[in-house]
């Protein structure tokens, strides 16, 4: 592993972690079709951190959130978190997907509202709660629309409102703006962004953008191709700075050059993988 700027040194789980992965590996299938989806991974999640994991497809960047998240238990090595260890989905963690996954035939706010009436709140708390986060993404004035009604930026605004109303130690989000077009992209990087630095929410967030990474993150973990190990985790300081012109700086120039040239070599190994299989 490449240390550009080592945070903490050995395999040690700092007391501030909120997640962990010690030695996780994970392998699909038996025999002769088994896929070595990754190699011991150790990496440490800081409380309030926002953790962006890049690298080629297929290097098992949705396997190590889903792992995370409980859906997926790996082969050898442990996940913990707050120091325990997962043991399947927990609302602690609140899960993004790509697409966002909401219930047609609700309206936008009994969408958010669905999460906290499941937990036990009652339905005026429930909406008062669907309120305030309706409020932070900017979708007050949608609130009685059917998710159908919505951009697919909005409705993944709705997705990012629905997880955060149930108020998660941990954001998991897998590649949660890929499928929206550029300009939406970036205002929603801004949004989130802003939301992170509001709520400092722990946050694994997985995304084939470095330029994406390099604005949100205060960790960037670059993987390798499959089987997936880290292999360089770097620290950049854009994610504190609320000036959506720092993309524009040297700095941020630099790095993503560095990033580039890390991804680079990895994405031309998954391709060669491909050809061969
Ligand atoms: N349920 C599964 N069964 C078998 N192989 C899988 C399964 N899920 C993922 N894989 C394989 O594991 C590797 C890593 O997948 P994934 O974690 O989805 O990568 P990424 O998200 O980085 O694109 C890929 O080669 C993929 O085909
Ligand atoms: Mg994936």
């Amino acid at each position: 592993m490449q240390d550009i700027r080592p945070l903490g040194a050995g395999a040690a789980v700092p007391p501030t972690a909120k997640a962990s992965f010690v030695g996780v590996t994970k392998r699909y299938g038996r025999g002769g079709a088994a896929v070595q989806a990754l190699e011991p991974i150790d990496l440490d999640i800081a409380e309030n951190a926002f953790v962006c994991l890049v690298g080629p497809s297929g290097c098992g960047k949705s396997t190590l959130l889903n792992i995370l998240a409980g859906f997926e238990s790996p082969t050898t090595g442990r996940v913990l978190m707050d120091g325990q260890p997962v043991k399947g989905p927990d609302p602690r963690r609140g899960v993004v997907f790509q697409q966002g996954a909401l219930f047609t035939w609700m309206t936008v706010r009994d969408n958010i509202a669905f999460g906290p009436i499941a937990t036990g709140k009652s339905s005026s708390e429930a909406g008062r709660i669907a309120d305030r986060f309706l409020d932070m993404v900017g979708l007050s004035a949608f609130a009685k629309r059917y998710p159908y009604e919505l951009s697919g930026g909005m409705q993944q605004r709705v997705g990012i409102a629905r997880a955060l109303a149930n108020d998660p130690e941990i954001l998991l989000m897998d590649e949660p703006f890929a499928a929206l077009d550029a300009q939406t992209r970036e205002l929603l990087q801004e949004e989130i962004k802003r939301i992170w630095q509001a709520t400092r929410k722990t946050v694994l967030w997985i995304t084939h953008s470095i330029e994406e990474a390099l604005f949100l993150a205060t960790d960037i973990v670059v993987m390798s191709a499959r089987p997936g190990r880290i292999k360089a985790r770097l620290s950049p300081q854009f994610a504190l700075s609320r000036d959506p012109a720092v993309v524009t700086s040297v700095e941020f120039a630099h790095m993503k050059a560095e990033i580039f040239e890390l991804l680079r070599e990895e994405s031309l190994a998954a391709q060669r993988q491909e050809v061969e299989r």
